[in-house]
């Protein structure tokens, strides 16, 4: 059943959001301490850019500067009704030390899971890159285990464990949400695709095409991170988090080279990454729908990351109904 944002909102509450700096934390922190929820927000991360600090202050997040590298057990870090974990080794980090890997995105996701014992909803943020590739279908939350990205998709698969372990052993409410591409002002994947179109670079394609995705815009990533964190279960909820639509990436570069008026080229390129389609039905179920049409999100990405480009007014409208 589709529930309304409002039912959704969770108030008076205290809410740690890890990674806050970050591209999925940033928002869903941001949104959580808007005044009238009347939350109290710790914002944790490195920090590591400067300005962090301030933009989470400005956001009316209190900035927690802590490194999950570090192995420390977290009892100094504020108490909290619900823990949004977003931070994570990502990239470069993770790609060149497994061990650093592990330790992020493993086990200090299982010492918060036991620093917060008994908060009321913990949500730790897996990806859909922890999945083995299917083929072209789309990827089930009991499909099983597989290195997308390499030594990433190993501590998120390892991640899961750890925290599955302390959810049980704890007995803490917990919703593993596997991201599949997010996007929107912050970037993201199709950010990044759009990058290649303006540099006039090709866009790389799977050889399985057309490559499937389900992206979520920001507005979408916020409330279906508030509604995991109110879902939580020992053991825990895993579920697939992505938007309601899909679309390939085929479709939405067509739409941004429209958009902003450039050529799109594509290059079927058989070491590029498989594409991350995720079966919706039961996030539909537990999390509701997404609603931010894709156009409609790829049009305020655009606008957003590029205020100095003329947009197209409508470069390839949706299909109308017969
Ligand atoms: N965005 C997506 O499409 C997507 C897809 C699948 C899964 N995910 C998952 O979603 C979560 C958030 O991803 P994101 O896209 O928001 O990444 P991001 O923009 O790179 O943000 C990552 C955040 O984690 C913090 N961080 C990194 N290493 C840390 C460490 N050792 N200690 C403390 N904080 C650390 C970073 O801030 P500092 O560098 O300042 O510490 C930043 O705030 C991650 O768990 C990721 O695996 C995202």
């Amino acid at each position: 059943m589709q529930r309304s944002v409002r039912e959704m909102q969770l108030r008076g509450s205290r809410i740690v959001v890890t990674g806050a700096a970050g591209r999925v934390g940033f928002p869903i922190a941001r949104h959580l301490a808007t005044p009238e929820l009347a939350n109290t927000v710790y914002g944790v991360a490195r920090l590591s850019s400067p300005g962090d600090a301030a933009r989470l202050r400005a956001a009316g997040v209190e900035p927690v500067r802590r490194d999950f590298g570090d192995g420390s057990d977290f009892r100094d870090l504020p108490d909290a009704d619900y823990v949004f974990h977003a931070a994570a080794a990502l990239g470069p980090a993770a790609a060149g030390d497994w061990r650093y890997a592990f330790e992020v995105n493993a086990q200090a996701a299982g010492r918060l899971v036991e620093r917060y014992a008994a908060c009321r909803g913990f949500v730790y943020c897996s990806t859909g890159s922890a999945y083995r590739y299917q083929g072209a279908r789309p990827l089930r939350e009991d499909d099983p285990p597989g290195t997308h990205i390499g030594n990433y998709s190993f501590s998120k698969i390892a991640g899961e464990a750890v925290v599955t372990f302390a959810s049980r052993r704890f007995g803490t409410p917990v919703t593993i949400i596997r991201i599949f591409s997010t996007y929107g002002p912050m970037g993201g994947a199709p950010a990044d695709r759009l990058e290649l179109i303006l540099e006039g670079r090709p866009v790389p394609l799977h050889p399985d095409t057309p490559n499937r995705f389900n992206p979520i815009y920001e507005d979408d990533y916020v409330d279906l991170g508030v509604r995991a964190l109110q879902v939580g279960a020992f053991p825990p909820v895993v579920v697939n988090w992505s938007g309601s639509e899909t679309v390939a990436i085929e479709e939405y570069c067509t739409y941004l080279g429209a958009l902003v008026g450039r050529p799109v080229r594509f290059v079927v390129d058989p070491a590029a990454y498989w594409p991350l389609w995720p079966d919706t039905t039961f996030m539909h179920e537990i999390l509701g729908r997404t609603r931010v049409p894709w156009r409609e999100g790829f049009r305020r990405m655009v606008a957003a990351r590029h205020p100095e480009l003329a947009l197209t007014p409508s470069p390839i409208p949706a299909p109308t109904a017969e």
